[in-house]
């Protein structure tokens, strides 16, 4: 099989400064990833924020040079093929703010294709199906100034297919959007898959149900490193030889303490106030270390509301190999 993207040991570093007077720190944004992407393949880059998902699209769209090792996109240097890999790519990223304001969605996403040679007629049909898709027809003639955020990230979103990349990179394609517009976009990156079997996708989220949803594969990326590469299947049955809790407890409070238990291989816990409770994910070795948090919660007289045991999700892959839940709040600095 033809590998759309390939990287080798790859290492990224920013020095950023800590303020006057004090010393410069180094930050490893990526640290020896090694990834391979098939040809036809919708793969996924699942991980929290600060995990290094977009550093590695920078490199991988020559925006970004590597600190040390190699990448290859279409079998091409990064470093190296910089104008054939760009001819072959394109790239949309959650919340980026590409193109002209005084330009209407229609002539920018016209302008972009004509960067691409685009031929005329192609371009225009590709333009308006893509605006139908993303329901932003209405707003054809609307001066990109004008556009709400969620409307430009659709029109971004247009811009990405409409030079019919042969590798396309779609930097956190849903990130803000509302449940629908998310839906719609994530079903055209379907469809279009479908209909283009040779074309590739690179995709990161920080959403577990999107990789889950969407992609062939998926690598769960963390402090820049990749922690497993596979279906989403497989990796969720990785994980089902434990057992995976969801407890709802009668009180507000910090569960932390529960992490240094026997048997626990992961946790978190979603206080709602509304409610007065607190949900907690426990992802246990096996099902006998049930009874023990049993009593530990009852020791220290906190009530159980209720307790169910689920079937594996994306999101507790990540919590089994991490520790800790993909959206907690100290995902990047823990
Ligand atoms: N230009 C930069 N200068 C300094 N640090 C950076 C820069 N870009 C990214 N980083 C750091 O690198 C790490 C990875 O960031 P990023 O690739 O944006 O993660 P993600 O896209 O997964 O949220 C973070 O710790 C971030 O703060
Ligand atoms: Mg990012």
């Amino acid at each position: 099989m033809k590998k759309s993207i390939k990287t080798i040991d790859l290492v990224r570093e920013f020095q950023v400064k800590a303020g006057k007077g004090k010393e410069s720190r180094i930050i490893r944004a990526l640290d020896g990833v090694n990834l391979e992407v098939e040809e036809g393949e919708l793969f996924g880059l699942l991980g929290p924020n600060g995990a290094g998902k977009t550093t590695l699209i920078k490199i991988l769209v020559t925006l970004l040079y590597p600190t040390s090792g190699q990448a290859f996109v279409d079998g091409l240097d990064v470093t190296r093929d910089v104008l054939p890999i760009r001819q072959r790519i394109n790239m949309v990223s959650g919340g980026e703010y590409s193109g002209y304001g005084i330009l209407t969605v229609k002539e920018t996403l016209w302008m972009f294709s004509q960067f691409y040679g685009i031929p005329y007629r192609v371009a225009f049909e590709r333009i308006n199906e893509l605006l139908e898709v993303v329901g932003l027809k209405s707003e054809a003639n609307t001066r990109v100034s004008r556009l709400s955020t969620g409307m430009r990230q659709k029109m971004n979103f247009c811009r990405g297919f409409v030079t019919d990349p042969k590798i396309l990179f779609l930097d956190e394609p849903t990130l803000g959007l509302d449940v629908e517009a998310a839906r719609d976009i994530r079903a055209y990156v379907k469809t279009w898959m479908d209909k283009h079997p040779e074309r590739t996708i690179l995709l990161t989220t920080h959403y577990m149900a999107e990789a889950d949803e969407l992609c062939d594969r998926v690598a769960i990326i963390d402090h820049g490193k990749i922690l497993a590469c596979d279906t989403p299947q497989a990796l969720k049955k990785k994980v089902s030889g434990g057992s995976i809790m969801e407890i709802s407890l009668g009180v507000l409070d910090d569960f932390t303490w529960l992490k240094g238990k026997p048997g626990v291989k992961g946790l978190t816990s979603s206080p709602s106030i509304e409610k007065n409770r607190t949900t907690l994910k426990l992802v246990l070795e096996s099902e006998e270390f049930v009874p023990g948090m049993i009593s530990e919660l009852n020791q220290r007289q906190i009530p159980i509301l209720g307790m169910q045991s689920v079937e594996p999700t994306l999101e507790d892959v990540f919590l089994t190999l991490v520790g800790r839940g993909l959206s907690d709040e100290n995902s990047s600095s823990a």
